[in-house]
């Protein structure tokens, strides 16, 4: 969002009428400026009302990412105190990638976007990331990290995630290992931690760690079969939750999680929130998919799995799909 649009909704947001000359003379910009601005809000959802005599006036104010309001609700030391924000981009993850890569982003970078026209899930899968409605999360982990460290990065951004909605939503989030946020049984929340690998030493020259949480119902309804296992956290509670302050909270909770990386605090409440341990599952692992039943999460968030004939596997990766009522979730 420019200073431009943030401005003309900070005027307008209280509902009453103003002027386009009022408008260009306190925004210090020319009127055709205002109206090209205004037009572009209403293309993105607001509902602004011209008027010819009376000027402008906002009927309907979607809620703006703001990199101020993010910034103000803060607590971290380092998540996200160097921070982007971007209207649209192909992929959050992409551009983390591409600025640690070269160095730009340091440790705690974060990026955010109000929607992504290439959203990334894993697996290969595209992450569905409409305008206005969801939060396009990643953030840069730099420092002193090995492959192994990468699972329980996603696992404590899980705990994260799921404290952040429960203390702003009032609502008991579950994960379903290794990195999707259920609400009322259907995901709300997505999680993709890519990293690079050092030839040398064999480390983590760092790693990106992209959050996608739904928490408005979008323009667009998802398909009927996204409509099946996604939901959003609006369409659960039937209130809107602002982004901004979701997205503050989280980096709190995610410095929070990450400096406790080391002691695994992030496990007891992984586990707790768990809704694979003692269920049957479909497990899909090693381009097979095999029956299984769920025994717990070990010590490095790898799932505990016993196959039907006895034997049992400790997974750092794959999907495990539920079983209930004989049907799959
Ligand atoms: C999944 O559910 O399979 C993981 C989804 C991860 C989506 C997030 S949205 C922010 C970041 N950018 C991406 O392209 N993907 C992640």
């Amino acid at each position: 969002m420019t200073d431009l649009k943030l401005k003309i909704i900070d005027k307008l947001e209280n509902g009453d009428y103003i002027s386009g000359s009022t408008l260009s003379e306190e925004l210090g910009c020319t009127r055709s400026y205002i109206s090209k601005a205004i037009g572009e809000l209403n293309d993105m959802g607001f509902e602004i009302e011209s008027s010819k005599g009376s000027g402008y006036r906002m009927i309907h104010a979607e809620d703006v990412l703001d990199k101020n309001k993010i910034i103000e609700n803060l607590h971290t030391k380092k998540i996200a105190r160097q921070l982007e924000l971007f209207d649209s981009i192909d992929s959050t993850n992409n551009y983390a990638k591409e600025l640690a890569s070269k160095g730009v982003a340091g440790d705690g970078f974060v990026v955010i976007s109000d929607c992504q026209t290439g959203g990334k899930g894993r697996l290969g899968r595209t992450f569905v990331s409409p305008r206005l409605s969801g939060l396009y999360y990643s953030f840069v982990l730099k420092g002193k990290l090995n492959i192994e460290t990468c699972s329980l990065i996603t696992a404590a951004a899980a705990v994260a995630v799921a404290d952040t909605i429960d203390e702003i939503c009032n609502v008991e989030t579950k994960i379903k290992w290794v990195n999707d946020i259920y609400l009322n049984g259907k995901k709300i929340c997505g999680i993709l931690t890519e990293g690079q690998v050092g030839i040398e030493n064999k480390q983590l020259d760092y790693a990106v760690c992209g959050i996608g949480i739904n928490i408005l119902e979008p323009r667009e309804k998802f398909s009927e079969n996204l409509e099946n296992i996604a939901t959003n956290i609006e369409k659960e509670t039937g209130k809107r939750f602002e982004r901004n302050l979701i997205a503050a909270k989280l980096s709190d909770n995610l410095e929070y999680q990450l400096d406790n990386l080391d002691k695994k605090l992030f496990l007891e409440k992984y586990r707790s929130k768990s809704n694979l341990i003692g269920r049957d599952v479909i497990i899909h692992y090693n381009n097979s998919d095999r029956d299984a039943h769920v025994l717990g999460i070990d010590e490095n968030a790898e799932l505990i799995v016993e196959f039907s004939n006895g034997e049992t596997l400790h997974l750092n990766s794959g999907e495990a799909r539920i079983i209930k009522n004989g049907l799959l979730v």
